[in-house]
């Protein structure tokens, strides 16, 4: 064997090479993927990124350097591209009507035996995976996962530069701006006993690009966010960031719905329809009882509180008196049902504060319902019709407070799709989500808070109930939601500086409060701020869609465990006494 790598390019990537290239002289490089030994001829699965390709290594070309290939051993060869006789070609891989003849090849680095096999079909527990994270990442699964998202974020530039927006970075160590979260604290050195805060998004410094005249801007861009995690949400996480001047919310859904239109034809060869539907935030919580709806199906949420208003049946009106709302989901089809997992589905609405989940079949005779003697049969009448309900339907209902309710029929909504198999899991259903309220009543803090953040700006003819009635303050604060995920949100910003202090006032921030946090941006605010508006969408999120991934750590390179813990490097780490001392830290 010699050492030819020396002189040797590689020609090819071996997932690329097909029949249209027999007979030709490849030089190939990449990891043993698998390794077979024949009894003299040695069948080695080679891979990079590209996929797979069977090589044969002939006794001609046998000694005991290519009898001790192993697993993740990284080679070169070189050899000619020839079919695979009759019989032995292999329909699952994409190379699998050739292999390659070797005539001769290198190891050029060894490898221990990975600790996890490296398949697609993988089960060995994420932890491990997570700590072997550079293994795992050799998987196809996660490598087309991460080139789908390069991808993505290629069309994303593309489409913003032809469309005259200028991509500028803002600051990593920044001062703490209010979005909800909380933040990540750098201590500074220089400046002991003072703290940078991590940006849980660009957003006021976006502002501040259009103050300064830059009318179109972008940026694809990490935030941090110290928050509870979930299986879309990681500590660190990057947004498409975008914010424009003299715009209203048409104008940016007008920017955006077509980027996601080049998104899909190009990364998944998908056309959407364009626009995209928009149903208000009062819809959402309706018919959906959430604002982040899968309207990939039906099974709507229908109101009933008006129908039994005046009814007998004590529970139900104790809710009503109490300002509680009663509301109902029919499945067309309730056979499937035992009546063990109708009591079950009292249990599925529990944590989300429900006390009891009534339900009712229809028959041929009226209902089948532990509730049925409580109503009268005009009520019921009245419901059936209010659901189109036919015989062999089941209706679910629920009296509780507005946010129990929409909260445990929302959910339902939801279990009840997946048991009933009504999700198309091929089907991408975006909507805009759109007249957000301005504030909603946070029972932690004890006091309204921004739903979204508090310079986005009010619904005008709305203002003069931000006082009196807080909750019906509209914004113009739109989200877009792609299969029951939240993928972006935005809004038009406040740009006078007025309307801006009387937002903080409802917000029941005084002037001392407001000029520590954000005192720069409210004298920036001043000097001649175009109306502007914006969105941002979280890309991890919405390749995690795309991909058909579980979590939002199958697209993401290097992510962080549930408890925010990078499993691969240790990270947080304790530090030294001296790095501490150096900070005045203790
Ligand atoms: P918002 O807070 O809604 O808006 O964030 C925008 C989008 O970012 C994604 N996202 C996350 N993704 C992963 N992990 C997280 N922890 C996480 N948090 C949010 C979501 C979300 O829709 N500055 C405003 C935007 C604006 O008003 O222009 C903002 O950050 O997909």
């Amino acid at each position: 064997m010699t050492e030819f790598i020396k002189d040797l390019k590689r020609t090819d990537y071996c997932g690329n090479i097909g029949a249209a290239d027999v007979g030709r002289d490849v030089i190939l490089m990449g990891w043993v993927h698998r390794r077979r030994d024949h009894g003299g001829v040695i069948f080695i699965d080679l891979r990079d990124r590209t996929g797979l390709v069977q090589a044969v290594i002939t006794p001609d070309e046998m000694d005991d350097i290519a009898k001790s290939i192993r697993s993740e051993f990284v080679l070169a060869l070189q050899g000619q591209v020839r079919l695979r006789p009759a019989g032995m070609e292999n329909p699952d891989l994409d190379t699998g009507k050739i292999e390659i003849n070797v005539r001769s090849f290198e190891i050029l680095n060894e490898a221990k035996t990975p600790p996890f096999p490296l398949d697609d079909a993988i089960e060995t527990a994420e932890n491990i995976r997570l700590q072997y994270r550079y293994l795992d990442l050799r998987r196809s699964e996660l490598q087309n996962n991460l080139i789908l998202r390069s991808r993505v974020a290629a069309v994303v530039r593309n489409y913003f530069h032809q469309e005259g927006f200028i991509e500028v970075e803002t600051p990593f160590l920044t001062k703490s701006t209010p979005e909800g979260a909380r933040d990540y604290l750098v201590p500074s050195r220089i400046n002991q006993g003072f703290f940078y805060a991590l940006p849980q998004s660009p957003q006021l410094f976006k502002q501040l690009l259009m103050l300064s005249g830059f009318d179109r801007y972008y940026q694809i861009v990490k935030c941090f966010r110290d928050e509870d995690l979930r299986a879309d949400r990681q500590p660190e996480f990057t947004q498409i960031d975008v914010e424009m001047s003299f715009c209203n919310e048409e104008d940016v859904m007008a920017v955006i719905e077509p980027l996601f239109g080049q998104i899909f034809e190009t990364c998944m060869g998908r056309k959407l329809t364009l626009p995209f539907p928009r149903i208000t935030y009062r819809e959402a919580m309706s018919r959906y009882g959430k604002d982040n709806p899968d309207t990939r199906f039906g099974l709507h949420l229908h109101e009933l509180t008006d129908i039994l208003r005046q009814c007998n049946f004590k529970l139900f009106r104790e809710v009503i008196d109490r300002k509680g709302i009663i509301k109902a989901i029919m499945v067309e089809e309730g056979g499937a049902f035992s009546r063990k997992e109708l009591d079950d589905l009292t249990h599925f609405v529990a944590p989300y504060g429900a006390r009891g989940l009534a339900w009712a079949r229809v028959t041929a005779d009226g209902w089948a319902s532990p509730v049925a003697k409580h109503l009268k049969g005009s009520e019921i009448i009245a419901i059936n019709d209010r659901l189109s309900a036919r015989e062999g339907s089941l209706i679910f209902i629920l009296a509780d407070s507005a946010g129990v309710v929409n909260a445990s029929l929302g959910n339902l909504r939801l279990h009840l799709a997946r048991k009933l198999n009504l999700i198309n899991r091929d089907e991408f259903s975006f909507t805009w989500i759109t007249e957000f309220p301005l504030m909603e009543y946070s029972d932690t803090d004890k006091r309204y808070v921004s739903t979204h953040h508090p310079f986005t700006s009010p619904y005008l003819e709305d203002l003069p109930h931000l006082l009196t009635d807080p909750a019906r303050v509209r914004a113009h604060a739109y989200d877009l939601v792609l299969n029951g995920s939240e993928i972006g949100g935005g809004s038009i910003r406040i740009h006078s500086r007025e309307v801006q202090a009387q937002i903080f006032t409802a917000l029941g921030l005084t002037e001392e409060d407001t000029a520590a946090k954000f005192g720069f941006f409210l004298e920036a605010l001043q000097y001649g701020t175009p109306p502007h508006g914006g969105i941002a969408f979280g890309l991890d999120r919405m390749v995690m869609l795309m991909a058909g991934a579980e979590s939002i750590r199958d697209v993401i390179a290097f992510p962080k465990t549930q408890k925010a813990t990078c499993l691969l490097s240790g990270a947080p780490s304790r530090v030294s006494l001296e790095q501490l001392m150096e900070l005045s830290l203790k």
